[in-house]
């Protein structure tokens, strides 16, 4: 039903942010960065909108999607904040966390954005252009990152437009992104819970709550069809090219993505990228889905991953690895 569409791409401006916000209006799907990653947005009270987003993703409508608003103020009219949860967003928002509460009786996002769940997704994103168009669209936006289901999440307008052109009505090019991880999910039940390890890490949030974040039970986080967190499928962040990881050494015709010194006998592999030659996390998430695809287009056998350390930023980058890595049939 999308395909064909003719997709407008504006620069950052004035003008994108009203466009934006009319195609938002008019149930169209808008795409636009946010300090994490490039969302794909539409308007999340209009149920015909987010099915044409499921479609225009190739999503599965099982998986619920985050409700972007401006504010607390805005994000209290759809979620039940309460106690460690007001602190959460208190101390972080706006920023790459996304809460999980339950939703308010009168919440107006449509049940397709919440898969039928009694619980909502809600984020208040940095990016000043995100920012602008949730404040002049002045109601939620559901937008997963823009990318089509399965593949590495975008990092820059290039990424979007090579994935979804033809399937959505605008993109708002912002640049590349800031943080380049998804956000960090919380679920805020009986005791707090890491359901999405993203681009807060987690020793910022434990420090504010004074403890340690419960963790997701493992199987939650997999292909079952009622996770947690349902997008956490097992292979949700994938390359085509088969991703080797903790690698030691490089063998011929295999790609690297290094960090920090490249192993012994680099100079031999495909294609070398390094994520952060000096070794800095924040900088190896900001690279870490535009280099995947780039060496994703290289057609190496295998994209051989060095070791990355797993504080800070690390743990969710190691988190899109592992599932970069897991085989699909
Ligand atoms: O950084 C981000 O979070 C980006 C930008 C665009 O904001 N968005 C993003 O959305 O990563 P998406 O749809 O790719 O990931 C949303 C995740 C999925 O794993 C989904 O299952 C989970 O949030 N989720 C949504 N609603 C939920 C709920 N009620 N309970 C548990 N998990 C939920
Ligand atoms: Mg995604």
């Amino acid at each position: 039903m999308n395909v064909g569409l003719s997709t407008l791409i504006l620069p950052a401006g004035d003008a994108a942010v009203a466009e934006a916000a009319r195609t938002l209006e008019a149930g169209g799907l808008v795409a636009f960065p946010t300090e994490t990653v490039y969302g794909l947005g539409a308007d999340a009270t209009n149920p015909a909108a987010i099915a044409r987003l499921y479609q225009a993703k190739g999503r599965p409508a099982f998986n619920p999607l985050i409700s972007h608003v401006a504010d607390l103020a805005a994000a209290e009219k759809i979620g039940r904040f309460e106690g460690e949860a007001t602190r959460l967003a208190r101390a972080f928002w706006p920023g790459p966390l996304t809460l999980v509460l339950p939703k308010t009786r009168d919440c107006a996002v449509a049940d397709l954005a919440t898969a039928g769940l009694d619980t909502i997704a809600i984020r208040v994103p940095s990016h000043p252009l995100a920012r602008a168009i949730l404040h002049a669209f002045g109601k939620p936006v559901v937008a997963p990152s823009a990318n089509i289901s399965g593949h590495v999440s975008p990092t820059t307008a290039a990424h979007v437009q090579s994935d979804l052109e033809g399937k959505i009505d605008l993109i708002v090019d912002g640049g590349p992104v800031e943080v380049g991880v998804e956000s960090t999910i919380v679920g805020c039940f009986d005791s707090p819970m890491l359901l999405r390890p993203g681009g807060l890490p987690r020793e910022k949030i434990e420090r504010v709550l004074g403890r340690a974040l419960l963790q997701a039970p493992a199987d939650e986080v997999s292909d079952s069809a009622q996770p947690l967190a349902p997008g956490m499928l097992a292979s949700h962040y994938a390359p085509r090219t088969r991703v080797r990881l903790d690698a030691t050494t490089i063998a011929p015709g295999e790609a690297l993505l290094a960090f920090g010194p490249p192993v012994a006998g680099s100079e031999h592999a495909a294609a070398v990228m390094n994520l952060s030659a000096r070794g800095d996390l924040n900088e190896a998430a900001a690279n870490l889905f535009g280099y995947l695809r780039a060496l994703d287009a290289r057609a190496a056998a295998t994209i051989a991953v060095m070791p990355i350390p797993h504080h800070g930023l690390g743990e969710a980058i190691n988190d899109r690895l592992r599932r970069a890595a897991v085989g699909r049939e």
